[in-house]
């Protein structure tokens, strides 16, 4: 079986290369050099070539706080992008994997975790321009899985975005160190998330899923958390209230429930709290 990954060079793509390599797969994880989704001919060129039986689109313009700044690259990346390669796969008819965020779900809810039951209402460009992304996917093609996930992390020490790392890093040498309360959301170990994709996929299922490690946390809780489980002597404190102004108008409440993974009993997603210690434990060992 073959599959096309976009994004090859992202924290989630280099996950499932290393998760789907087997004599079962063949893959295509191509970076922005060799698959710029921006561009309808590199796009068709590469769907072609590769004729894959299953498209991963990972890649998207991530930074949610610079995609305020720069709003046609928002949509043009991660709405035109995957409207590129959704209409290149119309003749191929691969499976079509869209990654999605929980931050989708906007701000209805306090303090509730979100289902797939709940609307989308986004507040910010990124998630804007994701959920238009869904949206293609959904009006354009059937055989297709939409996977909203949560707070990612995962990947090597060396890693620039190895959120976990980083924070351990920045607590050698302190005695403590600050981190917001005010937003929550759920921790997601990528190898997990990794893990629960290919269920799907092997499940031939369809449709909207939030994938998430179980269990909300505040920032301050899963980096306090991280602390702790690298048994670092800083002490985790909450900052005070605005001290972590975003330009992003990033709704407080991102967590989420796998309400139809559980529903159909294919949950294989762990707690966060557990998966943070498996990964923990491999980085330091
Ligand atoms: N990380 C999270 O916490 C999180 C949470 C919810 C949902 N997600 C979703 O999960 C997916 C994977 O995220 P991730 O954490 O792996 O992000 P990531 O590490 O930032 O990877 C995204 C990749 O997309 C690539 N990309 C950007 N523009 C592109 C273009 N025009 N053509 C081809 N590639 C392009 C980037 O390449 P460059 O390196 O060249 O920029 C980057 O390697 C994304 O769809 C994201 O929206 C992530």
């Amino acid at each position: 079986m073959k599959i096309l990954i976009t994004g090859g060079n992202g924290m989630l793509s280099k996950q499932l290369v290393k998760d789907f390599s087997s004599h079962e797969y063949e893959l295509f994880a191509y970076g922005r050099d060799k698959l710029d989704v921006c561009s309808r001919e590199n796009v068709k060129d590469v769907v072609t070539q590769t004729s894959p039986d299953i498209i991963i689109h990972t890649a998207a313009f991530t930074n949610v706080d610079a995609c305020e700044k720069d709003v046609d690259l928002s949509y043009k990346i991660n709405l035109i992008g995957t409207q590129n390669l959704v209409e290149s796969n119309i003749d191929i008819n691969a499976k079509f994997v869209y990654i999605s965020s929980t931050g989708c779900y906007g701000t209805s809810k306090h303090k509730e975790a979100y289902s797939e039951l709940d609307v989308p209402e986004p507040t910010t460009v990124h998630h804007k321009s994701k959920l238009t992304g869904e949206e293609f996917v959904k009006a354009h093609l059937n055989d297709y899985l939409i996977l909203r996930t949560g707070w990612l992390y995962g990947g090597d020490k060396d890693d620039a975005k190895n959120f976990v790392y980083k924070r351990y890093l920045e607590s050698l040498g302190k005695e403590e160190m600050f981190s917001d309360q005010s937003q929550i959301g759920n921790p997601t170990y990528v190898g997990d998330f990794a893990n629960q994709i290919k269920t799907l996929i092997q499940e031939k299922c369809l449709g909207v899923f939030n994938c998430v490690n179980s269990g909300t946390a505040s920032r301050f809780e899963y980096v306090k958390k991280i602390i702790e489980l690298f048994e670092s002597d800083c002490r985790v404190l909450p900052a005070p209230p605005d001290s972590f102004k975003r330009l992003a108008p990033v709704s407080n409440n991102e967590s989420a429930i796998n309400y139809k993974l559980d529903l159909m009993g294919l949950n294989v997603m762990p707690s966060w709290e557990s998966a943070l210690q498996g990964y923990i434990n491999s980085l330091i060992k």
